[in-house]
């Protein structure tokens, strides 16, 4: 027996190794049985078919990130032992899977991609059959501010977990795939953006991620692992990170339709990206690992859309019709109705570099994988991601009129 993950409040600051290696030592005391070891017999080296008998066990770095826990969900639905690397945090709530702490089948191990030794202990404990590399430093922009730590983690990560996978006697039963992205095409050579469309790696982010995705490959050809890249077009959710253009958008639009916001603003709007929707882009990830042969693909929905469309549509979304008047830095999105602006540009948001014309061709992974890339709409993932925000907001505006209500009823003497 694996013990469930901790909830939040009962995990300790310890390492995957000491946590894992503590857990077995306490079902050994219980169960009275003999020497009892957390890796499963199965999936040893040497089971030429491991993924198929094996019981099937995953483990997801980044599994706090928008794209973990969908994957989280998804694989624990499929009936898998999902194990979730966290790192220690100084708050103790990770909101995105604070509903699976505690579920059957959920466990969280600590571990961290700049740290050799946590991911050795990790994975050499936990003995995935397929391990998602999801963790990064994710914000292009950020990469801008810290180099050093997003190549450490974005391209010397990755090392360290195939690496880790290889020196734990792995090679033939672990599964992995890595998260790579379309941001490799950076200053694009062609659109739309095919498997074989060069890269021309435009940010640190980029040049770090194309070291991860080329050392995947190597370690494919090398150990003959099943190691793959999913090169994944920008992918949006409710879940989505506040500073990336589409969710600050969603909830600017939300909090502006509430009076909770004066004005939104925002860098480059003539930016063109292939927006998907997240929930059916781990599906793919899932798929690639289930293939017979190890292969990257594309994973794209094929249609673009400027920043600016998707400001738009977000405000439409959120009872605001929008007028653009002005160009370049002096462009303004302006409330039909009321003639207010909503909408200004800042340059502070400009980046040194930027990605403009990125668009996937999913034509691959289609005819391989079967995978639908037109699941979700454009329209309907920005109606979701505002209709989450304008609750959101509405929610936090209601506990905002609360608060004072109860300040009062304290300051009065009247407890409740
Ligand atoms: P995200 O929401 O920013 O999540 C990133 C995850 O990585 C978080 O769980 C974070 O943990 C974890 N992490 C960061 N540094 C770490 C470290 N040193 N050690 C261990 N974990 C670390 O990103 P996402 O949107 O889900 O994206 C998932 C992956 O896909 C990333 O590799 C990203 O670069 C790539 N990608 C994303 C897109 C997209 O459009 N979303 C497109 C292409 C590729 P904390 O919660 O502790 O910070
Ligand atoms: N973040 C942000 N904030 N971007 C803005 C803004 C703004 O106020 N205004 C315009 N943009 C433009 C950026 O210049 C960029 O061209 C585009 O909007 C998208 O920016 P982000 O949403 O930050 O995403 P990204 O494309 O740079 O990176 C995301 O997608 C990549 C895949 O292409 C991240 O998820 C990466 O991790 C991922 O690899």
């Amino acid at each position: 027996m694996i013990h469930s993950s901790p909830r939040s409040s009962d995990t300790h600051p310890q390492s995957a190794a000491v946590e894992l290696t503590e857990l077995a030592a306490a079902d050994h005391a219980e169960s009275g049985e003999g020497s009892r070891q957390v890796q499963d017999r199965d999936v040893q080296d040497g089971c030429p078919e491991a993924n198929q008998c094996a019981a099937r066990r995953a483990l997801i770095t980044g599994v706090t990130g928008q794209d973990g826990s969908f994957l989280a969900e998804l694989l624990l639905g499929k009936g898998y032992e999902v194990f979730g690397m966290v790192r220690r945090s100084s708050i103790d709530f990770r909101e995105r899977i604070a509903h699976l702490e505690g579920r059957d089948g959920f466990h969280l191990v600590y571990g961290d991609l700049s740290d050799s030794m946590s991911l050795v202990a990790a994975i050499g404990e936990v003995r995935p059959t397929e391990l998602y590399n999801l963790a990064a430093q994710s914000h292009v922009q950020v990469s801008f501010d810290v180099p050093e730590y997003s190549a450490e983690v974005d391209a010397l990560g990755v090392l360290r977990v195939l690496e880790a996978v290889r020196l734990t006697g792995q090679t033939k039963t672990c599964r992995v795939y890595q998260a790579s992205t379309s941001e490799l095409y950076g200053k694009v050579e062609a659109v739309p953006q095919t498997e074989d469309t060069p890269f021309h790696p435009y940010s640190p982010y980029a040049v770090a991620k194309q070291y991860g995705h080329w050392i995947v490959e190597e370690y494919r050809c090398a150990y003959g692992m099943f190691a793959v890249s999913g090169i994944l077009f920008n992918h949006e959710s409710e879940r989505r990170g506040e500073t990336f253009v589409t969710r600050k958008i969603t909830l600017a639009a939300a909090r502006i339709a509430h009076g909770a916001q004066d004005r939104l603003l925002l860098g480059n709007l003539d930016s063109q990206r292939d927006w998907g929707y997240a929930k059916d882009y781990v599906e793919c990830m899932w798929l690639m690992l289930q293939q017979d042969d190890p292969a990257d693909f594309v994973i794209a929905t094929g249609v673009q859309h400027s920043v600016r469309e998707f400001a738009a549509l977000a405000f439409r979304h959120a009872g605001i019709e929008v007028r653009w008047i002005g160009e370049g830095v002096e462009e303004k999105g302006v409330d039909v109705t009321t003639g207010r602006v909503v909408v200004e540009v800042s340059p502070s948001f400009y980046r040194p570099t930027d990605v403009v014309d990125l668009c996937g061709d999913p034509g691959k992974a289609q005819s391989v994988l079967g995978w639908n890339p037109h699941k979700t709409s454009f329209d309907e993932l920005v109606a979701l991601m505002v209709s989450h925000d304008m609750d959101k907001v509405a929610s936090e505006r209601a506990s905002e009129r609360r608060e004072p209500n109860l300040e009062e009823y304290l300051e009065k003497g009247v407890v409740v």
